[in-house]
């Protein structure tokens, strides 16, 4: 039978998507789905890993199901053509944690880079939740229970899809053929690996209200536009500017294109002349931010008002990720039957235990 190439990738459920997420995966997700390579796409919201740093406020994942289901729809996710579902509705998904638990050791984990960094960053040191420590072996069901080949994720994902591919590896060799090993599919363009926050901070991050949202209004967009953080050595428009490390600049990288030259800048052939000019001395800042802000309206306006359109039914939003869960479960249940069996945990799928086990026995005598 010919590999399907089936796309896995999803988000934790703790706030709404901002354009960090848009130019770093969800862009990219919507190209993905409709090249029309793939046979299957499921995208979906990992509230249980969600909940791994937020045991005391399951409020905060419920109140952001919705909202993050909304900035799918909004972005052009398509349910004809992506599964939309919700990880804590498939229960195959933590049997299958549980079985993968014997194939990682805690050193391995202990080792994993992403959950040192973020250990570090919740101080968790000194009580690590086990569901939190263990999060890179459920998130390896996530994206095995659906035999994914493809995980489009950023960079800081490397050592999940490491650590699955591992456990891939092991299981396959201790119990045969069994489970695909996923593949990483790493953004394009630099720039989109990590988009900083509008104050030059290097993430952009709700508790530091740095970010602009999907669903911020057009007001909004341009404010936080035009308090951007650019180059703090460049105060009269002669002096010479730095692009390094100048948000204004990193966003044009992310999101600008040749036609948005013609459009709103004629004077200027492409970016790298802009950028030129800037370094060279003699361009405001105020000039730039207003091509950002044209550009990023261009772009976000779309995104915003198919956003208002799905907000106007939100039933239909719930129904369309109920029936995704049903999708989903089916195709994890189909998985975790051939897991059983490779394991030899399937004693009642069919007349081969009885028979076994009776001859056996009728043999002992
Ligand atoms: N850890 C991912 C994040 O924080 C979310 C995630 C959970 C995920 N399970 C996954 C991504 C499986 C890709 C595949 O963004």
């Amino acid at each position: 039978m010919k590999q399907e190439k089936i796309i896995l990738t999803g988000d934790r459920p703790t706030g709404k998507l901002h354009i960090g997420h848009y130019v770093g995966s969800l862009r990219r997700r919507v190209e993905l789905q409709n090249s029309g390579l793939y046979d299957k796409i499921f995208i979906f919201e990992a509230d249980g890993q969600a909940l791994t740093d937020n045991i005391d406020n399951p409020e905060k994942v419920r109140q952001n199901v919705i909202e993050v289901a909304l900035d799918y729809l909004a972005c052009g996710i398509d349910p004809k053509k992506s599964t939309i579902f919700i990880q804590s509705q498939i229960p195959e998904l933590c049997e299958l944690t549980f079985y993968f638990m014997d194939l990682v050791t805690v050193s391995r984990l202990q080792r994993n880079p992403t959950v040192k960094t973020e250990i570090q960053m919740r101080n968790f040191e000194t009580s690590i939740p086990v569901g939190f420590f263990t999060y890179p072996i459920s998130q390896a069901a996530d994206i095995t229970a659906f035999k994914a080949t493809t995980v489009p994720v950023g960079e800081d994902q490397e050592p999940m899809l490491e650590q699955a591919r591992e456990i891939v590896r092991r299981f396959n060799h201790i119990y045969g053929e069994t489970l695909v090993e996923p593949n990483i599919l790493l953004p394009e363009n630099a720039a989109c690996l990590r988009l900083p926050g509008t104050d030059g901070k290097a993430k952009m991050s709700k508790s530091l209200g740095n970010c602009i949202y999907l669903s911020d209004s057009a007001d909004e967009v341009e404010k936080k536009v035009k308090s951007m953080y650019t180059d703090p050595n460049h105060i009269k428009v002669t002096d010479p500017g730095q692009i390094e490390g100048n948000t204004v600049f990193t966003y044009l990288d992310a999101f600008s294109k040749q036609e948005h030259f013609e459009r709103y800048l004629p004077e200027y052939q492409n970016l790298d002349e802009l950028k030129a000019h800037y370094q060279r001395g003699g361009l405001g800042d105020m000039k730039v931010k207003k091509l950002l802000a044209a550009i990023m309206q261009e772009e976000l306006e779309p995104i915003r008002n198919r956003r208002k359109e799905f907000e106007k039914d939100i039933p239909a939003v719930c129904e369309m990720l109920r029936q995704g869960c049903e999708v989903a479960r089916e195709a994890a249940a189909q998985t975790l039957s051939e897991v059983r069996r490779a394991m030899k945990i399937n004693y009642f799928d069919d007349e081969t235990f009885v028979a076994e086990q009776t001859a056996r026995f009728t043999a002992a005598k």
